[in-house]
């Protein structure tokens, strides 16, 4: 499958883009274990337009996570086209518009589901960011606004009209937020009678292996868009692609693996965010990473009383998972050669963004 020219082969599985989970550090581990495209978190084109700082570091990307796509949102056309160029000289490998986030606070304004009580003005700021970019635009919304206004086929054809190369639907409704189960048939629908000539990607409950693959054959979704699924779990694409394969899910990883992702995932952080608020930030992650275990909050419970990383590695190195009371005790500098891998330990590259001004990268 391609979006544009970007060729995916058969079956991508694909990260969403995730508020507060999907930034460089989360995105780089995906890729790792085999995610084929990524998206930032939804960035606010009212933020960009006024170069709100912490919309301005969302725009990082990194050439070694490919195709990468960012996304924004805002229920205001000219201040949607005004950040269009501002994030098509990043450089993303697509642009995606969010016409799904449920939350209030965005839907007020026309932003996110919001703009699918208002079809007219979805179209106008379609076409709008596709006038202004220089490479692909897609959408990623929902099925409807409630049940009674389920127009995802409509919208689709409108989207594609508009000039949008790929689509990306959450079966789910504005109003079922994220409960509820999301409504497959939807996507077998939209793929029958819905888009014409762009890919779709479903979207919505495929959270294991054998639930991506099951998408993909009761629905015909072209790509596969993976969001809680992924949260403490960037195995996912691994284990969704030997699934496939042989039939057989690998076993989890191993608690040491565990903690030597979330060593690296809080060094990524640390270099990405400085170590304060990188430490600060790793806190949200602990519990998907340490879901279902013994004496995780427990740990979670002696994590965030910590302030530094090498601290917060040591008691990840310490913990002994199943007597959390008898911790061995190793001191800091050698829990953090141990956890961390070697190439974990040079600098990241440099971010596409360079400080606050945007500019364009070499490459897409
Ligand atoms: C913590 C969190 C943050 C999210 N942030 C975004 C976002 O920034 N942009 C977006 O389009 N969707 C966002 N979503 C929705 C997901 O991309 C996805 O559509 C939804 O979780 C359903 O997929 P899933 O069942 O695989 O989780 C978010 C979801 C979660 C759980």
């Amino acid at each position: 499958m391609n979006i544009g020219p970007i060729d995916f082969g058969e079956k991508p599985i694909f990260l969403a883009p995730m508020e507060d989970v999907s930034d460089p550090p989360f995105r780089m581990l995906c890729k790792r274990f085999g995610a084929d495209m990524m998206y930032t978190e939804f960035i606010s084109s009212g933020g960009l337009v006024h170069d709100a700082d912490d919309c301005l570091q969302k725009l990082d990307i990194y050439d070694e996570e490919r195709p990468v796509g960012i996304q924004i949102f805002g229920g205001n056309i000219e201040q949607v086209r005004a950040a269009t160029p501002i994030v098509d000289r990043i450089g993303p490998d697509l642009i995606d518009i969010n016409f799904g986030c449920p939350v209030r606070r965005v839907v007020c304004k026309d932003g996110g589901a919001g703009i699918l009580r208002n079809l007219p003005k979805m179209e106008r700021i379609t076409r709008a960011v596709v006038e202004e970019a220089t490479r692909p635009v897609t959408v990623k919304t929902r099925l409807g606004w409630n049940d009674q206004s389920i127009q995802i086929l409509d919208v689709a054809r409108m989207l594609e009209d508009c000039g949008i190369q790929a689509l990306a639907v959450h079966a789910r409704t504005r109003s079922q937020m994220y409960k509820g189960e999301a409504r497959w048939h939807w996507l077998r629908r939209l793929k029958e009678e819905g888009v014409q000539n762009i890919p779709l990607i479903g979207n919505g409950d495929a959270t294991s292996p054998e639930l991506i693959e099951k998408m993909f054959d009761e629905t015909g979704v072209d790509a596969v868009m993976i969001g809680r699924g992924a949260i403490g779990n960037p195995w996912i694409f691994r284990d969704a692609k030997i699934y496939r394969e042989t039939g057989e899910v690998p076993p989890p990883p191993t608690w040491e693996e565990r903690i030597s992702i979330v060593a690296e995932h809080l060094t990524l952080k640390c270099e990405w965010l400085g170590e304060r608020t990188g430490v600060l930030e790793m806190r949200r992650m602990y519990s998907g990473y340490f879901k279902g275990f013994r004496n995780a909050s427990k740990l979670r419970h002696l994590l965030m009383q910590e302030e530094e990383k090498d601290r917060v590695l040591e008691v990840l190195m310490n913990f002994d998972q199943h007597q959390a009371d008898t911790q061995v005790t190793v001191p800091a500098k050698r829990a953090a050669k141990k956890a961390i891998p070697a190439a974990v330990q040079a600098k990241l590259p440099t971010p596409s963004r360079k400080k606050k001004k945007p500019k364009a990268t070499s490459t897409a």
